[in-house]
């Protein structure tokens, strides 16, 4: 089975999020089932940004477009870190030093609309046959960056491979104004109300879930929760008529990259027998943060994007309780300048109790994950998570809020889990300030009782929470999808 996968960052060559990790290790992970002869061959299609195209070894043309939206462009065909690569070599659009979506200003590029079409329209062009030699079963689009692969192969005449829509976060759906919709080259059907049309607007993610064979997203509790109005940011009803061919997969982690027995990121290592270790990973950390390096106080981690969608701002409130009570903070962040400054000020008024440091750091991120006691998730919601599923690998007891994937992947310490001994991290809803505050008295609590607080720390770190699930799953939707072709 061969699978074109399509989408605008892969780790490690460029990621701004969960996204980008779950792209970079979902190839290897299906290309592990099956051993030697795998069950499944991943090539993945990407921009040519230039952290991309600066990794690539052996670039070969395979494709010359004289026009892709305002210029020319190349596909290359290329491998980077194990990953088999396509690569939009298109430099009016994507050779832009930075985030992917984002100047220098904080503001969306202005042709954002343009870049991600063309993305689609590459990948479609692809997915179609247009390279002789390189055919493709299923096109597997992530998010709305990939989106418009789905609409541009549905508006194809002829044969079309198979495919899939993985919604990452619903909260992007590349919305933009209707006179971008001539400029797409596609039948003036498509923008209707069965297509790209959202309230006047063009939506590429809508565009996407209305022509997809399959629509995955990344958790079970997610995949229930955007069918309803309050998280279905508009695409609910839309979801709902499509509720049969859609499913929630979890994510998995690459346990090659985040593993505290091998991290070359650690001062020091450490495995779920040997949790003396994470002592100095502690004290690494403290040191790191600027906060007072006793071993005794409570430390809590956070590395996040700093979004209203992460409810960070729930924390700021809470935050001259938690010190009071002697727990310290270790927050790694970047986003809105607003939290960006309120965090710095907290850790100014609070030395050495809140340290945090803005921008994204991924060796500080390991260092987090190891050196905390516990890590804070506290979204409003959450598609899927990342680093709470870290946190479990690492000993670090999850704190979250039991929304989308958060609820999907840790198990409350409640009495009746305590007792059978299978609770892995703390759970609290709603998503308020008060709710925050009683989950963290249960932290402290738990951490006054050191047996019970090994216990869940060694849960965590056995819950599988690797690819080995997932990537069947995957698989099997692959399969499903074939079978169910004409
Ligand atoms: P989202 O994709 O919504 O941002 P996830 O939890 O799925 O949330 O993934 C976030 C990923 O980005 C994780 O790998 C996390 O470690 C990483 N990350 C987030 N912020 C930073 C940062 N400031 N520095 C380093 N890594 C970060
Ligand atoms: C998105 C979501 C996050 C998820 C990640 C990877 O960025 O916000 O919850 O873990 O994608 O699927």
């Amino acid at each position: 089975m061969r699978i074109l996968a399509v989408a605008s960052e892969i780790y490690p060559l460029l990621k701004t999020g969960g996204l980008g990790d779950v792209v970079g290790a979902l190839p290897l992970a299906l290309q592990q089932i099956g051993g030697a002869s795998p069950a499944v061959e991943v090539t993945t299609m990407v921009p040519g940004y230039p952290a991309i195209m600066a990794a690539l070894t052996d670039a070969i043309p395979i494709h010359q477009f004289d026009e892709l939206f305002g210029g020319p462009a190349t596909i290359l065909q290329a491998s980077a870190d194990s990953l088999d690569l396509l690569v939009v070599d298109a430099p009016h659009l994507y050779a832009r030093a930075g985030n992917p979506y984002l100047g220098a200003d904080g503001r969306e590029w202005a042709d954002n609309g343009m870049r991600f079409a063309a993305l689609g329209a590459a990948a479609a062009a692809v997915g179609r046959g247009i390279v002789p030699g390189l055919t493709f079963d299923i096109v597997h689009a992530h998010d709305w960056q990939a989106a418009m692969a789905l609409v541009y192969l549905h508006f194809h005449n002829g044969p079309r491979p198979a495919t899939v829509l993985t919604i990452h976060n619903l909260a992007f759906q590349g919305r933009y104004p209707a006179a971008l919709f001539p400029r797409l080259g596609l039948p003036a059907s498509a923008f209707g109300l069965n297509g790209l049309e959202f309230h006047g607007d063009v939506n590429f993610l809508k565009g996407g879930l209305a022509y997809a064979d399959r629509i995955t997203t990344v958790s079970p509790g997610y995949a229930r929760e955007i069918t309803g109005e309050e998280k279905g940011m508009g695409l609910d009803g839309l979801l709902r008529h499509r509720g049969d061919v859609l499913s929630g997969i979890l994510n998995g982690i690459d346990d090659t990259v985040w593993n505290p027995a091998t991290d070359p990121l650690l001062p020091a290592r450490y495995s779920r027998g040997k949790l003396a270790k994470r002592a100095e990973d502690k004290l690494a950390l403290q040191k790191r943060m600027g906060l007072e390096e006793s071993p005794d106080a409570l430390l809590i981690g956070v590395i996040s994007r700093l979004t209203s969608q992460k409810g960070l701002d729930m924390l700021l409130d809470q935050l001259d309780a938690m010190v009071g009570d002697g727990m310290q903070l270790a927050l790694l962040g970047s986003g809105e300048p607003d939290l960006e400054q309120a965090f710095v000020s907290a850790a100014e008024w609070h030395l050495g109790s809140v340290g945090c440091i803005i921008g994204y750091d991924e060796t500080l991120a390991h260092l987090i994950q190891a050196g905390s006691d516990a890590l804070l998730v506290p979204s409003r919601f959450e598609p899927c998570g990342l680093t709470q599923l870290y946190a479990l690998r690492y000993g670090s007891v999850p704190v979250v809020s039991r929304v989308g994937g958060l609820a999907d992947s840790v198990i409350d310490a409640n009495e009746a889990a305590l007792a059978a001994g299978v609770a892995t991290g703390i759970q609290f809803w709603p998503a308020t300030p008060e709710a925050l505050q009683v989950a963290l008295d249960r932290l402290q609590n738990l951490w006054r009782d050191k047996p019970a607080w090994a216990q869940v720390q060694r849960n965590g770190m056995a819950a599988d929470v690797s690819w080995r699930r997932p990537a069947n799953q995957y698989v099997s939707l692959y399969r499903s999808l074939l079978a169910a072709q004409p």
